[in-house]
């Protein structure tokens, strides 16, 4: 059983969606010169996207006949803040409000992504998180957001996925280098982009709170699975869950334990030597550590662990024979969910949201249906994994599929497609796939029928 409360919803973020990327005052951010670099898959650009800056209202109808009870979506801080100085655009603000008040009217609550990779172009100059100014340009467009929009919205995530900022995106001009440390000079440099991350995280949790509202972050992860039900297999999962290797970005308890538990792990100064790690004060532990009133999550995929019987672990990976989608690692492996929050829960102890979980296709349009079997299958499987969770008595709030829409999928442009509504790129129209329908029927009974 899922709570009777529980939030059904759908996630999008705005460079992925919105468009009108010279409208109303917004200013250039780093992906709109990404774009005009020509540095995206097929030339593609996030100019139009889906146009939901205009066409919000059709996006939250959607959702409303979906029956959806939240939204996650991203504010576009490049609409908001106009120049260094931190200068507001109105125009901005007054767009979300539209949002914003065409959710709650629809009795959606709005779950606002705070960073969702996209910032001013200014910033992005002067070497964005790698540059300790971005904190101080973080905080005052976090203030100015949250001070806004805190009377009509509960909950804020702060940061989305810390490991995939690491590994470029939102961050460095391409994604191309398969190992992410070849990005940075040094392990030193990418421990810095971290450094700044956390305390831009830990102040915007500061302004949530000083504004009555709730706070979260959502880092992604690929859960550990244990290949069998033994102790030993379970306990090596765990284990490897927040193991920390070295230069591994993708490491979740050197970013999850500070912000939660107040310190680093033991690995982290195993792992790294006293001149890569850089100082952190006292109080900027404290700062980082400012308490969250809820964890996001999200989860796509898993790796499978095993005991090497002496305590440790072995990765296996994945069997390559597990079916994935239209990108490669958006494996098909349900477990995930259940593992993944067992293991954030005992450790952290915080009420979860995933905040993520999709699967992406090559949809084609046949006379405006799009029969997407395969997503379907996917959505069912893994709630039904979440429920398991559920009903094991582990704190699970809500789910949001990513995404509502197709949509621009950073530097690989709109080749995948993980929406449960079809957007046809060149009208711009919206066409409920079969996954669609598939997802309404699991929020109308909540869940029951999994
Ligand atoms: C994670 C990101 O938050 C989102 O922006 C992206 O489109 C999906 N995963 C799919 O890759």
């Amino acid at each position: 059983m899922f709570r009777k409360d529980f939030k059904w919803g759908c996630a999008t973020a705005a460079t992925q969606i919105e468009g009108a990327y010279l409208e109303d005052g917004k200013v250039l951010s780093n992906w709109d010169e990404r774009c005009r670099k020509g540095l995206i898959n097929n030339k593609d650009n996030c100019f139009i996207a889906c146009d939901s800056y205009h066409r919000y209202h059709e996006d939250i109808l959607l959702l409303k006949k979906l029956g959806a009870n939240a939204y996650r979506f991203s504010i576009a801080w490049p609409r908001i803040i106009k120049d260094k100085k931190g200068s507001v655009n109105k125009k901005g603000l007054a767009h979300y409000h539209k949002v914003i008040d065409d959710c709650l009217k629809h009795g959606i609550e709005p779950f606002i992504t705070l960073y969702h990779w996209d910032h001013p172009l200014f910033i992005d100059k002067d070497g964005a998180w790698s540059n300790a100014d971005i904190v101080k340009h973080f905080i005052r467009y976090v203030d100015v957001v949250v001070k806004e929009f805190a009377p009509k919205v509960k909950h804020f995530i702060t940061i989305n996925e810390i490991p995939c900022i690491l590994d470029g995106l939102g961050h460095i001009e391409t994604q191309s280098d398969a190992v992410p440390i070849k990005r940075y000079k040094n392990s030193k440099s990418h421990l810095i982009v971290l450094r700044h991350l956390l305390l831009a995280h830990g102040h915007a949790m500061k302004i949530i709170h000083k504004y009555h509202a709730f706070g979260g972050i959502a880092p992604n992860s690929v859960a550990c699975v244990p290949v069998s039900k033994s102790k030993k297999d379970i306990d090596a999962a765990r284990k490897a869950y927040f193991d920390i290797v070295k230069d591994d970005v993708y490491a979740i308890s050197i970013f999850n334990d500070p912000i939660i538990l107040g310190r680093f792990p033991k690995r982290y100064f195993e792992v790294y030597s006293d001149k890569e790690r850089p100082v952190f004060t006292k109080k900027d532990l404290s700062v980082i550590s400012e308490p969250l009133d809820f964890y996001c999550q999200n989860i796509y995929v898993s790796r499978y662990i095993k005991s090497d019987g002496k305590g440790g672990y072995i990765d296996i990976g994945y069997s390559k024979k597990i079916k994935s989608g239209y990108i490669d690692w958006n494996r098909v492996t349900p477990d995930a969910l259940y593992w993944g929050v067992k293991f954030l829960s005992e450790r952290y102890k915080l009420p979860i949201y995933i905040s993520e979980n999709g699967f992406s296709l090559d949809d084609h349009l046949l006379k405006n249906k799009i029969h997407d079997k395969e997503r379907s299958n996917f959505i069912s499987k893994y709630l039904r994994e979440l429920k398991k969770a559920s009903e094991e008595h582990i704190d699970i709030r809500g789910y949001f599929y990513w995404s509502l829409l197709d949509n621009f999928e950073w530097f690989k442009g709109y080749g995948p497609r993980f929406g449960i509504v079809y957007v046809d790129y060149k009208t711009l129209k919206r066409y409920p796939k079969d996954s669609y329908f598939t997802y309404q029927n699991i929020i109308k009974h909540n869940g029951r029928n999994l």
